[in-house]
């Protein structure tokens, strides 16, 4: 049986319908102050259940899966797999200045204090998030979704708009067949800001794939799209699992020249908010084979 967070509803009925389980009653409320309030009202005893949630901001998502967690544990379950299809908050993974902590750390604490016994990730930033928990996790990979999305991109030189994407970006080219990799060096002058290092000579290509782990402000994938049309490149696509779109990060993204971007859903999108030349992939089914 699985369960679900508000937020991330919709893609739970899907891995249900793929693991072909039903999808658990939780009951989420609000006080008059805001603050949340989770009942169980399925039996869940001796069983073993999943609790899906993704936590990007507001907070109250990661409130909502650790209650739910907890939950599910103090209402019996044998065996809780918390699953994060969007393990928000990662970002902060590594200490750069003084005074910093790892938030990932406290993020994965939290997982494990709440009683789950397992967790699964879908490209968690960074890549090897599942060494911060002190529990058994496992991250899935939506790459090969997003690239079959992707017809035809065997001639496309394969971009990683920064080093921490250059390992998805390698990965992604051997499944789209593709024989060119190239490889950006980004720097960030302030949160939020990028700017691209001068690069090696960019091969000649008509087309090209931007590969990264999630679209937030969409900087990084603009700086990558401004630099291949600064090459000569017209035909530019974009893959990335997780669309947090801060800013009007899609508009901004196809202003710049990006004529496709592939996401997957593991970031509930709002109905209305994607124009035609953004699909959206699910890792429903993915999820569901790991559970
Ligand atoms: C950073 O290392 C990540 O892999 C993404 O490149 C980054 O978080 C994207 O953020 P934005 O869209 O705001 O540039």
């Amino acid at each position: 049986m699985i369960f679900s967070t508000p937020f991330s509803m919709p893609l739970a009925r899907k891995v249900a319908r793929a693991a072909q389980t039903a999808v658990g009653r939780a009951e989420f409320r609000n006080f008059a102050d805001g603050e949340r309030y989770v009942r169980i009202s399925s039996n869940v005893r001796g069983r073993s259940v999943a609790a899906l949630g993704s936590t990007p901001p507001p907070a109250e998502n990661w409130i909502d899966l650790l209650f739910l967690i907890r939950a599910l544990k103090e209402n019996g379950a044998r065996r809780v797999t918390a699953v994060l299809p969007y393990l928000g908050y990662a970002r902060q993974d590594h200490v750069e200045r003084r005074g910093e902590f790892v938030a990932l750390r406290l993020a994965a604490d939290l997982i494990a204090a709440a009683g789950a016994d397992r967790v699964i990730l879908v490209d968690p930033h960074p890549s090897g998030a599942s060494r911060f928990f002190r529990l058994p996790a496992t991250a899935a990979t939506a790459l090969p979704l997003l690239c079959a999305a992707l017809p035809s991109a065997r001639e496309a030189l394969v971009v990683a708009p920064d080093r921490g994407a250059a390992a998805r970006a390698r990965e992604a080219a051997g499944l789209l067949g593709a024989r060119q990799v190239v490889i950006f060096r980004k720097f960030r002058p302030r949160p939020n800001e990028v700017r691209l290092l001068p690069s090696a000579a960019i091969p000649g290509a008509k087309s090209a794939v931007i590969i990264d782990d999630m679209i937030d402000t969409g900087g990084t994938v603009i700086a990558a799209v401004k630099r291949l049309r600064a090459a000569g490149i017209r035909d530019i696509k974009v893959a990335s699992t997780h669309p947090v779109l801060s800013r009007n990060a899609i508009r901004r993204i196809r202003a710049a020249g990006a004529n496709q971007i592939v996401v997957a859903d593991t970031i509930g999108l709002r109905a209305g908010r994607l124009p035609k030349n953004v699909r959206v992939v699910t890792v429903g089914a993915l999820i569901a084979k790991f559970l």
